[in-house]
C-alpha cells in the first residue's frame, strides 16, 4: 500500500489565522484540504460557503475536498465548481436523483464524492459505484468536528474496500471523523487511502508536525 492522504479540515481552523494555518498543514505534507459545508437542515450546524473556497482557493494550490451536509446538493453544483472545488461530496439522504447528480459532478469537472453516515448501508453505494470517484466513509456522525471515532467504521471501510475491489473501482476511500494518531491506523488497515483531520492537525499547536506524524502512523505499518 501506498501512503496515505491527508485532508486537513478547515473546521477546526482558527479562521483569524486561516491562511496560516492551512499553510502550515501543507508544508505537513497534507495534500488536500478538506471544507465541511453545513446548512443547518441536514445537519444542526452552519458552516461555509463558497466564499470561503474561493478564499482558499488563493492561499493554497492543493485541491479543496468539500464535503457537502446540505439538503440538495444538487443545487450547489456548478456554483462549488466555478469557486475552484475539486472534490464535491454529498449524503445520499440529501436528495433523490443520487445517479444523475453524480454524473453531474463530474460533467462539472469536479471528483463525484458519495458520503456514507454510520447508519446508512453500502446499498446506496453499490446502486451508484461506477459514477463514484471517491467514498467518504463517516466515522462520527456529521455535524461537528472533535467527535470520537466510532470503531464500528473500520469494519464499514473494509467492506467498501472489498465492494470497490470486486468491481475494479479506483476510487478513493476517505474516512471522516475522530481521525487521530491513535485512530488512523486501524482505518488505514483496513483499507482507507484518505483521511479527514481537523482536530488532529488545527487543535495542535503545529499543525505541519502533526500531519507528519499521521502519515508516518500508517508508513511505519507493515
Ligand atoms: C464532521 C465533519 C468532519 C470534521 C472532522 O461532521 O464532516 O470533516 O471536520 O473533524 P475531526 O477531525 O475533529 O473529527
Ligand atoms: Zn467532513
Amino acid at each position: 500500500m501506498t501512503g496515505a492522504r491527508i485532508a486537513a479540515s478547515v473546521l477546526a481552523c482558527d479562521l483569524g489565522r486561516l491562511g496560516e494555518q492551512v499553510t502550515a498543514a501543507v508544508a505537513g505534507g497534507a495534500e488536500w484540504i478538506h471544507v465541511d459545508v453545513m446548512d443547518g437542515h441536514f445537519v444542526p450546524s452552519l458552516t461555509f460557503g463558497t466564499p470561503i473556497i474561493r478564499a482558499l482557493r488563493r492561499i493554497t494550490d492543493r485541491p479543496l475536498d468539500v464535503h457537502l451536509m446540505v439538503q440538495h446538493p444538487e443545487h450547489y453544483i456548478a456554483e462549488y465548481a466555478d469557486a475552484g472545488a475539486a472534490v464535491f461530496t454529498f449524503h445520499p439522504e440529501a436528495t433523490v436523483h443520487v445517479q444523475r447528480h453524480l454524473a453531474a459532478v463530474r460533467e462539472r469537472g469536479m471528483l463525484a464524492g458519495l458520503a456514507l453516515n454510520p447508519a446508512t448501508p453500502l446499498a446506496h453505494l453499490e446502486e451508484v459505484v461506477a459514477d463514484v470517484d471517491l467514498v467518504l466513509v463517516m466515522s462520527v456522525n456529521p455535524g461537528y468536528g472533535g467527535q470520537n471515532y466510532l470503531p464500528s467504521a473500520t469494519e464499514k471501510i473494509r467492506r467498501v474496500r472489498a465492494l470497490l475491489d470486486r468491481v475494479a473501482s479506483r476510487a478513493a476511500l476517505e474516512v471522516d471523523g475522530g481521525i487521530t494518531t491513535a485512530t488512523i491506523a486501524d482505518a488505514y488497515r483496513a483499507g482507507a487511502d484518505s483521511f479527514v483531520a481537523g482536530t488532529a492537525v488545527f487543535g495542535e499547536p503545529d499543525p505541519a508536525a502533526a500531519v507528519h506524524e499521521l502519515k508516518r502512523r500508517c508508513l511505519t505499518l507493515v
